[in-house]
C-alpha cells in the first residue's frame, strides 16, 4: 500500500481511498448511496444543501460526505440511525418552501429532489406557515425559470464560473431571501448554458422549448452523435411518437465529458422549421411543383445526363456539406468519379488551397488529452469558445488545475471569457506576420527561413509571447476556423506547424463541420480518392468550382449562399449555372431560384451512418425516427440516383455493405 493510500470503513466494509479524497468520492467509487444536491463531481464543492451527511464515529455529529476529507481507519456509517435522521431532517427542511407542483413540473420522472423525498421524505410536514414564492424571470429563450421550485445548491452557479467561464447566474439575499437568478436581469447567453438545465436537482432551470410537450417517461431515448463540431459530441434523441423532442448529452468522457453545446443541443428545432423540404420537387418554367421520387430521380438524372453529353463531364462540380455521414460522401464521389467528373469537394469555407494538395485532415487522437493537459495554448486564427465549445471547455478544465497560459493570435479580439497573456489582434494577412515573429524569436530559430521575413517586424510582445511558449512544459497550438477561412490559410497552417515543432508541442488543427476528417478518408476532395489515395488527374476544388463558373452543380447537404467562404461567387455561380440538383433536407429562397431539381433527404435523426471525428475515431449513429414526410437517407437517392445513370460499383444493397466499403 503506497504512502497516499488509505482504508476506511463504510458500513462495515473495508475500502481504500486515496489521501485528500473526499468521503463522497470514495463511497461513490464503491457504489455505496449518499443522498446530495448541491455535490457533483464535475464542480467544486460548496457543502451547502447538507443532504450527504454521514455518521463518523468519534464526530460529534454527522458530517457533509462531501467535504469532508478522508482519515486512515476512519468508520463510517451512511445509513445508520443518526445518519437517516439527519438526512431526513434536511430532506423535510428542504420541502419546507418547494412548491411540490410535480405534476405540472418538467422535471417530474428526472428530478433529484422527487427521487430522494422518496427515500428520505416524510409522509407528512409539521410546517404550517406559507411558504416562500419567488418571481420567475425571463432568463432568455433557451432555459425556463420557476425560481420558486431552487434550493439554493449553487450547482448553476459554479458551472458559469467553473465550466462556463461566465458567470451569468448568482445569488442575492439571506436565509429566505436567498434569490438565485442572473444579475441585474441579463439573459444568459453561454454557448453551453444548456447543461445548467442537467445540473439543476430540482425543476427550477428546464428547457423552454422542451417544456410542456412531453412527460420524460414517455420518451424513447436513442443514442446519436451531434453534427456541428468537429469532436463528434456523444448524445441522446428523446423521442415520443415519431417526433424528436429533445436532445441531451450522452457521458463520453474521452470526448464530450457529460456537457453539450446548446447549438447541438436546441437545433433540433430546425428539424420542423418551415423551409424543411419533405417532397421531391421539379421547376417546370419557372414554377415548382411536387413530384414522385421517381420522375424527381429520372429529371435529375437526365440533367446530369444531358450535362456529360453536351458539356463534358469536367463542366459538372459536386459540393458536399461537411457534416454528411462517411457513407454519403464515400457514395458521392463513386457517382461522380464514375461519371468521368474530378471535381467534387467539401471544403467549402477554405479561404486558400495553394499548399492543399499535399494535406490531408489531420486527425489528432491526442488533441482533447493535450488541451486538457497543457499549460499553454497558442491560438491561431481560432475563436474556440464559439467555433469549438467543448474544447474550449477541456481548456478551461485545465485552468482549474493550474496556470495556462494563452497567446492568441487572430484576426479579431474574440471574447475568450479569458484575458490572454499575449494577444495579437490584425488582419488575416497580419496574423501571419505576428506568428512569424513569435517562431523567429523562439530560441534556436535563427536558422529557419521564412518567406519575405524582415527582422524590423519583431516587437517586444513577440519575443515575449515567444518566451512563454518555449518556458512552458506542456504547450499546444490550436489552428482554427478563422484560419482555415482566411486566403492566406496554406501560410498560416505552414506557421503554425513550424511553431509546433519549435515549440516541441501538439498541432490541432479544427475544421468546420462534423465530419470533414471522413469526408477526406472517402475521397469527397478532388485530389484525393478514398483513403486519401492518389488520383490520376485533379479536379477542380470549392473555390475554382465557383469561380470557374461551371455549366452543372450536383449539392449535396449544402447551402452554399450561406456556407462559402465566397457566398457571392458562389450564388452567381449557381444562378448562372444550366442544370442545379440539389439533395437538401431544406429548401432556402435562394436555392428555390438557382435549383431545378430538390431532393429531400434526412437529417441526421432520421437516418443511420458513421462520422470520423477529430480524434480520428469513427462513431456509428442510427436513426432515431422515421423520416419525415418523403425524405430518404442521402445514400439511398445517391445510389438509386447512380442506377439511372448506369454507374458502376454504386449498387449497395444496405448501409452495412456500403459501410463496409468505406
Ligand atoms: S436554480 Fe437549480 S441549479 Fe441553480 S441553485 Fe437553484 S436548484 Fe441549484
Ligand atoms: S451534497 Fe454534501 S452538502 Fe450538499
Amino acid at each position: 500500500m503506497s504512502e497516499d493510500t488509505l482504508q476506511i470503513e463504510v458500513n462495515g466494509q473495508t475500502l481504500q481511498a486515496r489521501k485528500g479524497q473526499m468521503l463522497i468520492e470514495v463511497t461513490d467509487a464503491a457504489g455505496v448511496t449518499v443522498p446530495r444536491f448541491c455535490y457533483h463531481d464535475k464542480l467544486s464543492i460548496a457543502a451547502n444543501c447538507r443532504m450527504c451527511l454521514v455518521d463518523v464515529e468519534k464526530m460529534p455529529k454527522p458530517v457533509p460526505a462531501c467535504a469532508t476529507p478522508v482519515m486512515d481507519g476512519m468508520v463510517v456509517r451512511t445509513a445508520s440511525e443518526r445518519a437517516l435522521d439527519a438526512q431526513q431532517a434536511v430532506m423535510a427542511f428542504l420541502l419546507i418552501n418547494h412548491p411540490l407542483d410535480c405534476p405540472v413540473c418538467d422535471e417530474g420522472g428526472e428530478c433529484d429532489l422527487q427521487d430522494t423525498a422518496l427515500g428520505y421524505g416524510q409522509t407528512g410536514s409539521s410546517y404550517r406557515e406559507s411558504k416562500r414564492t419567488v418571481v420567475s424571470k425571463s432568463i432568455g429563450p433557451l432555459i425556463a425559470t420557476e425560481m420558486t421550485r431552487c434550493i439554493h445548491c449553487t450547482r448553476c452557479i459554479r458551472f458559469g464560473e467553473e465550466i462556463g467561464g461566465i458567470q451569468e447566474m448568482g445569488g442575492t439575499g439571506r436565509g429566505e431571501q436567498v434569490r438565485i437568478g442572473t444579475y441585474v436581469g441579463k439573459s444568459i447567453d453561454s454557448e453551453i448554458s444548456g447543461n445548467m438545465i442537467d445540473l439543476c436537482p430540482v425543476g427550477a432551470l428546464t428547457s423552454k422549448p422542451f417544456r410542456f410537450t412531453a412527460r420524460s417517461w414517455e420518451l424513447t431515448r436513442d443514442p446519436s452523435i451531434a453534427v456541428h463540431d468537429p469532436i463528434g459530441s456523444n448524445l441522446e434523441v428523446h423521442s415520443l411518437l415519431g417526433e424528436v423532442k429533445r436532445v441531451v448529452p450522452r457521458e463520453n468522457d474521452a470526448i464530450n465529458e457529460i456537457w453539450l453545446s446548446d447549438r447541438d443541443r436546441f437545433s433540433y428545432l430546425g428539424l420542423t422549421a418551415d423551409d424543411r423540404l419533405l417532397t421531391p420537387q421539379i421547376k417546370e418554367n419557372g414554377d415548382w411543383r411536387v413530384a414522385s421520387w421517381d420522375e424527381a430521380l429520372q429529371v435529375a438524372a437526365e440533367k446530369i445526363k444531358s450535362l456529360v453529353n453536351n458539356r463534358g463531364a469536367e463542366e459538372i462540380a459536386t459540393l458536399a456539406g461537411p457534416s454528411q455521414s462517411n457513407e454519403d460522401y464515400f457514395l458521392l464521389q463513386q457517382l461522380v468519379r464514375g461519371l468521368g467528373s474530378k471535381n467534387i469537394d467539401h471544403r467549402l469555407r477554405q479561404g486558400d488551397f495553394s499548399g492543399s494538395l499535399g494535406a490531408g485532415a489531420h486527425a489528432n487522437p491526442q488533441a482533447i488529452n493535450t488541451l486538457q493537459a497543457c499549460d499553454m495554448v497558442v491560438l491561431v486564427g481560432s475563436n474556440l469558445r464559439k467555433d469549438q465549445p467543448l474544447l474550449w471547455v477541456r481548456v478551461r478544465n485545465a485552468l482549474r488545475d493550474r496556470d495556462v497560459k494563452l497567446v492568441v493570435i487572430n484576426p479579431q479580439d474574440y471574447d475568450l471569457t479569458l484575458t490572454p497573456d499575449h494577444a495579437f489582434i490584425g488582419s488575416p494577412d497580419q496574423m501571419s506576420v505576428d506568428l512569424a515573429a513569435v517562431i523567429k524569436s523562439m530560441p534556436d530559430s535563427a536558422g529557419i527561413v521564412i518567406d519575405g521575413w524582415q527582422e524590423s517586424l519583431t516587437e517586444d510582445l513577440h519575443r515575449q509571447a515567444a518566451e512563454l511558449i518555449s518556458n512552458a512544459q506542456f504547450p499546444c497550438v490550436v489552428i482554427g476556423n478563422q484560419a482555415f477561412a482566411s486566403d492566406n490559410y496554406s501560410l498560416l497552417r505552414d506557421l503554425a506547424s513550424l511553431l509546433a515543432e519549435k515549440a516541441t508541442c501538439n498541432l490541432i488543427e479544427l475544421s468546420f463541420g462534423a465530419n470533414s476528417h471522413g469526408a477526406w478518408q472517402a475521397g469527397a476532395v478532388p485530389h484525393r480518392g478514398p483513403g486519401q489515395s492518389a488520383v490520376n488527374e485533379v479536379g477542380l476544388n470549392a473555390q475554382q468550382m465557383f469561380d470557374k463558373s461551371l455549366a452543372g452543380y450536383l449539392l449535396l447537404g449544402v447551402e452554399p449562399e450561406h456556407d462559402s467562404w465566397n457566398s457571392g461567387a458562389a450564388l452567381q455561380a449557381l444562378q448562372q449555372a444550366e442544370s442545379v440538383v440539389v439533395l437538401n433536407a431544406f429548401a432556402t429562397d435562394a436555392m428555390r431560384d438557382y435549383a431545378d431539381v430538390l431532393l429531400p433527404i434526412a437529417p441526421f435523426t432520421e437516418h443511420s451512418g458513421s462520422m470520423v471525428n477529430l480524434l480520428g475515431q469513427r462513431q456509428d449513429y442510427r436513426a432515431n425516427v422515421k423520416p419525415k414526410g418523403a425524405a430518404r437517407p442521402a445514400w439511398k437517392v445517391l445510389r438509386v440516383l447512380a442506377d439511372q445513370l448506369n454507374i458502376d460499383g454504386c449498387d449497395y444493397e444496405d448501409l452495412q455493405q456500403l459501410s463496409a466499403a468505406f
